[in-house]
C-alpha cells in the first residue's frame, strides 16, 4: 500500500509488526505506535518542533556519562519512573512503600555495625535512626541488609563533591535477630536534581523548580523477600508537595526528635 493519510499511516505501521515473534514486545510497540501517532496528531506537531524534540533527545544521549544518566533524570520528572514503580510494587496489607532509586547509588557500600555512624566527617546535623524490618505478616526478619545512602547536611551526594572518591554517607545495616536496625547519619535536607543538562532546560521552561524534599534513600532486602527501594522524607521538609520527582509517599514521611545531649 502507498500514498497513507494522516489516519492509514498508523494502521500501516502497526501492520508492520504482524510477524513480530515477540508477543510482549510487539504489545508494547503497538501501544507505543498509535499513542504517539495520536499524540501528534492532536498536537498538530510542526516540523520544527519535532526537530527540536529529536535535538533535545539528541542532548539528553549525549549528557549521559558513567556518572550521569539524564535519561533516568527526563523519566523521573516527567513522572513515569514512579509511575512503573507504582505499578510494579503495590504496597499492600501494609508493606512499606517504594520509591524511585535516582541517580546516586552506588553498589558495594561498605558493611556497619549496627548503630554504626555513617556519616563520619560529613556536614548536617547528627541524627539517630532506629526501627525493624517486619515481613508483610509481621514477623521479624533478621540478617536483612539495609543499603543506605543520602546527601550531605547540604544535599550533596559524594559523587558530587569535587575530587571526593570515597564513599560518604553510605553504608550497609544489618538487622539483629528481632529484625532490629540502627545507624546514624545526617538528617537530609532539600537539594535539586541537577540541572545543569537538558532536563533542567526543560524544567525552567516549564516553569517547574527542580527541588526534591529532605530525604535519606534505602534498599532494604532479605533472602526470599522482595527489596524495597524506598526513602525516608523528612516531615516538615519545604517541597513534601512538590518533589521535583513526585517520589514522595505520605507513609514515607517521618519526623525527626531533637535529643539533648551528644549523640
Ligand atoms: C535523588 O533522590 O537524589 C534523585 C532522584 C531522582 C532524580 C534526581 C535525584
Ligand atoms: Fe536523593
Amino acid at each position: 500500500m502507498r500514498d497513507f493519510d494522516e489516519k492509514q499511516i498508523t494502521a500501516a505501521v502497526l501492520a508492520r509488526m504482524e510477524q513480530c515473534a515477540d508477543a510482549r514486545f510487539r504489545e508494547v510497540m503497538r501501544s507505543l505506535v498509535s499513542h504517539l501517532h495520536d499524540f501528534v496528531r492532536e498536537v498538530r506537531l510542526t516540523e520544527e518542533e519535532w526537530m527540536s524534540a529529536i535535538q533535545f533527545l539528541t542532548d539528553t544521549g549525549k549528557a549521559c556519562t558513567d556518572k550521569r544518566q539524564e535519561f533516568i533524570l527526563l523519566s523521573d520528572t516527567l513522572g513515569v519512573s514512579i509511575l512503573v514503580i507504582t505499578l510494579n510494587h503495590p504496597a499492600v496489607d501494609g508493606t512499606t512503600d517504594s520509591t524511585v532509586l535516582g541517580p546516586y547509588y552506588r553498589e558495594g557500600a561498605p558493611e556497619m555495625p549496627h548503630g554504626a555512624n555513617l556519616a563520619q566527617g560529613v556536614k548536617g546535623e547528627p541524627a539517630f535512626y532506629s526501627g525493624r524490618v517486619l515481613g508483610s505478616d509481621g514477623t521479624p526478619i533478621a540478617g536483612a541488609l539495609l543499603d543506605v545512602w543520602s546527601g550531605d547536611g547540604e544535599g550533596t551526594y559524594d559523587m558530587q563533591m569535587e575530587g571526593e572518591a570515597d564513599m560518604k554517607a553510605r553504608g550497609r545495616i544489618r538487622t539483629d535477630a528481632e529484625g532490629r536496625y540502627a545507624f546514624r547519619s545526617i538528617k537530609p535536607e532539600c537539594y535539586p536534581v541537577p540541572t545543569d543538562g537538558p532536563v533542567g532546560r526543560m524544567l525552567r521552561k516549564m516553569g517547574r523548580h527542580p527541588m526534591r524534599p529532605g530525604h535519606i534513600h534505602m534498599i532494604v532486602s532479605a533472602p526470599g523477600c522482595h527489596a524495597v527501594t524506598t526513602h525516608l522524607f523528612a516531615a516538615g521538609s519545604e517541597y513534601l508537595d512538590s518533589d521535583a520527582v513526585f517520589g514522595v509517599k505520605e507513609s514515607l514521611v517521618t519526623g525527626f526528635r531533637r535529643h539533648p545531649g551528644p549523640l
